[in-house]
């Protein structure tokens, strides 16, 4: 789902910097090809993280949630040549045809895959992040959330995708609420709520796609 009229998203994207043809390689092949496409984070995300990634000129960062790759490749794309992506995924199948794409782009080699789950992985990494991607089961959002902020640099930050979770977060009335209310609309709620009820965490929940909640150590 998307919040803003399509005129206008597709206005946006026309007249923003956006990833390279590598990356529009692995959308079009990946909605073409592979089952749960839409779960690509798209060209108007990718930018907005392009532009945070070099704000703050990131050099290495996390990402929970790989699929065939698009995002990780369009972080890749922004950090310097010594910068890393590291990418978590346990579906073999998706990450075997990310690397396949990373292989054939020249920021290809910032990439580092990681094959297993986010809970097994994240405490086996050494080292601090700039910029932390979670983009994996919701069920473990909150858990990877607390594992990954005392991995931040000093000028680090969080970004977990689909927060609002095509809107359910927010049901019109109880009834439809009662109706619309699933497990991965609670994870969501449950780890907005912990955001915003942290003393130590500065949130800002944007509406951008499907929601992307940015939070930084305060
Ligand atoms: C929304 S997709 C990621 C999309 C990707 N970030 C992009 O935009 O190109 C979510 C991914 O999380 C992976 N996943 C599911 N459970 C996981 C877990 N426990 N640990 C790590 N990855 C997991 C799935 O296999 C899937 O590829």
């Amino acid at each position: 789902m998307g919040f803003i009229d399509k005129k206008i998203e597709d206005y946006c994207i026309a007249k923003s910097n956006l990833p390279s043809p590598d990356c529009d390689r692995i959308e079009t092949y990946t909605r073409a090809n592979v089952h749960g496409a839409q779960m690509l984070i798209g060209k108007m995300e990718a930018s907005f993280m392009g532009f945070l990634l070099r704000s703050i000129e990131a050099k290495r960062v996390l990402e929970l949630g790989t699929f065939t790759g698009y995002s990780a490749l369009a972080m890749a794309e922004h950090l310097p040549e010594e910068g890393e992506v590291i990418t978590v995924d346990v579906n073999a199948e998706t990450v075997a045809l990310a690397k396949d794409f990373w292989s054939q782009s020249k920021h290809g080699h910032k990439i580092q895959s990681k094959l297993g789950s986010g809970l097994d992985i994240i405490p086996s990494l050494q080292g601090t992040f700039d910029f932390v991607f979670i983009d994996a089961d919701k069920k473990n959002y909150i858990q990877y959330l607390k594992m990954t902020v005392p991995m931040l640099s000093s000028k680090g930050m969080i970004v977990l995708d689909n927060t609002l979770w095509s809107g359910r977060v927010v049901p019109d009335s109880a009834e439809e609420g009662h109706k619309l209310i699933d497990g991965n609309t609670e994870f969501i709620r449950q780890v907005n709520d912990y955001i915003a009820a942290s003393e130590d965490l500065y949130g800002t929940l944007l509406p951008v796609r499907d929601g992307m909640f940015l939070v930084r150590r305060k």
